[in-house]
């Protein structure tokens, strides 16, 4: 939780000045690099406040107005505080034929919330898709924080949100998304 608290003061160009830089160098038109730098915020806070909006209208010279327009357009952008972990299930056409549904009423009774809610311990955000994660091969799946799990059970997701609860976090590995493969499936025995 601690990153996800903002640092009163701390503006992203204090946080990450070469950083930022190095992004802009990238682009002949810095405006270009709106989504990496939402993407740098969200990473940081966890979501994307007002003012960091602001801050990045500020380094990219646009209206804030516009950077928020085109954060909205993508669905994995938060312009709201979420829990420190997102499960979200795929609700699209393979992942529903194979469970999908009461996967996501298994995982919002066990956490007691709603789907779009997050936990009042702040924790977990559970969500249900709305679209494909391009994992059909694997349905029914799950996105846990960015990484793709399936095909999983109510059983296995009961175990990787107690895994996420004593602090394991999803990884992918040399930068690639593996989580379909079942290498990246959970093993009770490697907690
Ligand atoms: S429908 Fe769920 S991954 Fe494609």
């Amino acid at each position: 939780m601690e990153q996800r608290v903002l640092e009163k003061g701390q503006s992203l160009r204090e946080l990450f000045g070469e950083e930022i830089d190095e992004l802009l160098s990238h682009y002949p038109d810095k405006r270009s690099a709106v989504l990496p730098l939402l993407w740098l915020a969200q990473e940081h806070d966890g979501w994307i406040s007002d003012r960091r909006v602001a801050e990045i209208a500020h380094i990219l010279e646009l209206d804030p107005t516009e950077v928020r327009g085109v954060g909205g357009f993508y669905h994995l952008f938060y312009f709201h505080p979420i829990g420190e972990h997102t499960i979200r299930v795929c609700d699209d056409v393979m992942c529903a034929l194979k469970g999908a549904d009461d996967l996501l009423d298994h995982v919002c009774d066990k956490l007691d919330v709603e789907a779009g809610e997050t936990t009042d311990d702040g924790e977990f955000t559970v969500e249900r898709t709305g679209w494909c994660i391009a994992a059909c091969a694997k349905a029914p799946a799950v996105l846990i924080d960015d990484v793709y799990f399936g095909p999983i059970d109510q059983d296995q997701l009961d175990e990787m949100i107690q895994r996420l609860r004593d602090g394991w976090q999803p990884e992918t590995k040399d930068g690639v998304n593996v989580g379909l493969v079942e290498e990246m499936a959970p093993e009770p025995s490697e907690a």
